[in-house]
C-alpha cells in the first residue's frame, strides 16, 4: 500500500472530531448567536490571544448526565472552550463559555475544565481571563452543577493576589455565573450584549412585582454607574477585548513578578510647565485633576478603571519612565472630590490590588474631606472609609503622595499620610493642611466671640485669615516632616520619577499573620 495516497482513517476520525467539537452547539445556533448581535466562544478566543498562538485543552470533553434526556443532548467540548496561548507575547489562560450548547450552562463538565484551566495557570503563575456567557447553573444536572461552581469560586478566591484574573461579561451572567467574575479582579461588560444579575427580571417580577428589562437590571451601565460591580462598560466586544489586552500590559503576571518596562518616546524625565497655572484662585473652584495626571505620567495614557462609578475619585494604571504605577486622585470637578463611601470602597479595592501585585501606588491628593449626612452615616461611611485606611496602611509597595491643594481632617490622614506609612509625600505650594477648612473651623472655635460681636461678618473676615494665614498652607505639616518636601509644579514628573527610582527596591515587612481582619 502506499502510505502517502492513504489518508489514515484514524487522523480522519481525529480530524472529523476536532471539526464537530470547534462547531459548539452546531450552525443553526452560532447562526442564531451572530444574530444577537454576539460572537462564538472560538472567534472571541482569537480575538484574545496573538495570532496562531492558541492552544486548546479539553476539546473531546462531554457531560455524562443522564436525567431530563441529557444524554441525547451531547456536544464535544460542552459548553465552554479552555486553553491557553500568548497575549502580548506574555503566557495567559482563558475559558470562554459557549452559549450555543444548552445557553452556555455550567455542568459538572464545565466546571472541571474550567477547574483544570485554573489550576494550570496557577502552577504556571500567569494570569486567567474568563469569557462568560451563561444561563448559570445547568439546571437538570442539580447538584452537580451547583458543586461545580464551589470549586470555581474557591479557586477564584485561592487565586486571588497571586495571579491576575479578568472576567469579561458577553452574554447572560445569571446566577452563579455572576459570583465567579465577582471574585476576580476586573469585570467587563459589554453594552447590550452583557447582562449580570442573581435573579432575572422573570424572577423579579414574580417576587416582588418590579417591571425591569434584563438591560436596565444587569447591563454595563447599571453595573458600571451604580452598582460598581463591573470596572469597565464597553460598546463592542472588539472594544472590550482590546481593552483587557492593554489592561495586560500594566499587570505582572503573578505575585512574584513585577510588571515588564514598556520602553516608549516618553521616557527620562522633563519639565510640566503646563501644571504651574493649574490651581484655581479660590480655593472652592474645580479643576480637572485628569489634566495634570496626563502631564506628568508617559505618552499621556493613563488607563482609568471604574471611570463611570465614585467619578470624585479617580483610579487606574499608567507608566513613569516605563514601569506601570498605579494611580488614585481625587476629582475636585466631581463633587468636590469629596470621599463619600464608593469612592472609599473604590479607591481601597484599587490600593489592595495595587499592592497584591508590586504595584507602586501615587496618590494625587485635593480632598475636602468625607461626605456628611444621613445617608451616608447609615450607609456606613465610617466602615467604608476605615477600608481606605485599611488598604493604604497595609500596603507595603512604594506609596507616593503629592497634595495639589486641599487635605482636610480624617481625609488628610487616609489618603497617603506620612503616618499611614507614605514613603514620599510631596506638596505643591497651594497645599494646604488642616482639620478643617477656614470658615467651619471659624466658626467652631470662635463662636462665642462671633455670637457677641455687633459686626460678627466683619470679623468672621478677619479670623477667617488669620486661620488662613497660620494653616491654609503646606507649611506646617513639612516643620513637622509630614510634608518631605514642597515642589514647583513643573518639577512633578522628574521628583515622582526621582522618589520611585530610590524605592525600587523598598523592602517592608507586615508582622506574620495569617490575614488582616479588614472591615468588611
Ligand atoms: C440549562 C439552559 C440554562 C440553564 C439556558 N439554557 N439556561 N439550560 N440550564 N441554566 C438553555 C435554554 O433552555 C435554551 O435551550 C438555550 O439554553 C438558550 O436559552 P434561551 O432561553 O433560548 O436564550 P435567551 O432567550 O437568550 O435567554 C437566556 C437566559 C435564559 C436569560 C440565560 O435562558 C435564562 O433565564 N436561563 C435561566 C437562568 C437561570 O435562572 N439560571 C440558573 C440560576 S441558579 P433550548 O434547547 O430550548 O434552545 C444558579 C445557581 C447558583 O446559577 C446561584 C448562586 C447565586
Amino acid at each position: 500500500m502506499d502510505n502517502q495516497n492513504t489518508i489514515d482513517p484514524k487522523l480522519t476520525k481525529l480530524n472529523e472530531l476536532r471539526e464537530e467539537s470547534s462547531k459548539g452547539g452546531g450552525e443553526n445556533r452560532i447562526n442564531a448567536q451572530h444574530k444577537r448581535g454576539k460572537l462564538t466562544a472560538y472567534e472571541r478566543i482569537e480575538l484574545l490571544f496573538d495570532d496562531n498562538t492558541f492552544e486548546e485543552i479539553d476539546p473531546f470533553v462531554l457531560h455524562r448526565s443522564t436525567d431530563f434526556g441529557l444524554e441525547k443532548n451531547k456536544f464535544l467540548g460542552d459548553a465552554v472552550v479552555t486553553g491557553y496561548g500568548k497575549i502580548n507575547n506574555r503566557l495567559c489562560f482563558a475559558y470562554s463559555q459557549d452559549f450555543t450548547v444548552l445557553g452556555g450552562s455550567l455542568s459538572e463538565a464545565v466546571s472541571q475544565k474550567i477547574c483544570k484551566c485554573m489550576d494550570l495557570a496557577m502552577k504556571s503563575g500567569v494570569p486567567i481571563i474568563g469569557l462568560i456567557d451563561s444561563g448559570g447553573a445547568r439546571i437538570q444536572e442539580g447538584i452537580d452543577s451547583l458543586n461545580g461552581y464551589s470549586e470555581i469560586f474557591f479557586r477564584n478566591t485561592r487565586a486571588s493576589g497571586v495571579i491576575p484574573q479578568i472576567s469579561a461579561i458577553l452574554g447572560p451572567a445569571a446566577g452563579g455565573a455572576t459570583y465567579s467574575p465577582a471574585l476576580t479582579d476586573f469585570i467587563f461588560v459589554v453594552q447590550e450584549i452583557g447582562q449580570m444579575y442573581i435573579t432575572g427580571p422573570d424572577v423579579i417580577k414574580a417576587v416582588t412585582g418590579e417591571s425591569v428589562s434584563h438591560e436596565e437590571l444587569g447591563g454595563a451601565l447599571a453595573h458600571s454607574t451604580k452598582s460598581g460591580v463591573s470596572h469597565f462598560a464597553t460598546e463592542s466586544e472588539e472594544e472590550c477585548i482590546n481593552k483587557i489586552r492593554k489592561l495586560l500590559t500594566f499587570l505582572p503576571s503573578n505575585n512574584m513578578e513585577t510588571t515588564p518596562i514598556v520602553n516608549s518616546n516618553d521616557i527620562g524625565k522633563r519639565k510640566n510647565e503646563s501644571l504651574i497655572n493649574i490651581i484655581p484662585e479660590a480655593s472652592n473652584q474645580p479643576y480637572d485633576m485628569l489634566e495634570i495626571i496626563n502631564e506628568i505620567i508617559d505618552n499621556n495614557d493613563f488607563f482609568q478603571i471604574h471611570e463611570l462609578f465614585a467619578k470624585n475619585i479617580i483610579v487606574g494604571f499608567s507608566r513613569f519612565n516605563g514601569d506601570s504605577v498605579g494611580i488614585v486622585a481625587q476629582q475636585p470637578s466631581h463633587l468636590a472630590g469629596i470621599l463619600d463611601i464608593d469612592a472609599s470602597v473604590k479607591a481601597a479595592r484599587f490600593v489592595r490590588f495595587c499592592d497584591s501585585f508590586n504595584i507602586p501606588i501615587l496618590t494625587l491628593i485635593d480632598v475636602p474631606g468625607f461626605m456628611p449626612g444621613t445617608s451616608q452615616e447609615y450607609g456606613g461611611i465610617i466602615r467604608h472609609g476605615a477600608k481606605l485606611i485599611y488598604a493604604y496602611a497595609e500596603a507595603t509597595v512604594p506609596k507616593i503622595s503629592l497634595l495639589t491643594r486641599k487635605a482636610y481632617g480624617g481625609a488628610y490622614i487616609v489618603m497617603s499620610s506620612k503616618g499611614l506609612g507614605g514613603d514620599v509625600n510631596y506638596s505643591w505650594p497651594s497645599g494646604q493642611v488642616a482639620v478643617m477648612g477656614a470658615e467651619g473651623a471659624v466658626n467652631v472655635i470662635h463662636r462665642k466671640k462671633l455670637d457677641a460681636s455687633e459686626t460678627p461678618d466683619e470679623l468672621r473676615k478677619n479670623l477667617v485669615n488669620e486661620y488662613e494665614d497660620i494653616f491654609m498652607n503646606p507649611y506646617v505639616a513639612a516643620s513637622r516632616g509630614l510634608i518631605d518636601n514642597v515642589i514647583d509644579p513643573t518639577e512633578t514628573r522628574n521628583k515622582i520619577i526621582q522618589s520611585l527610582d530610590m524605592l525600587k527596591n523598598k523592602r517592608d515587612i507586615i508582622p506574620p499573620k495569617k490575614h488582616g481582619s479588614i472591615p468588611l
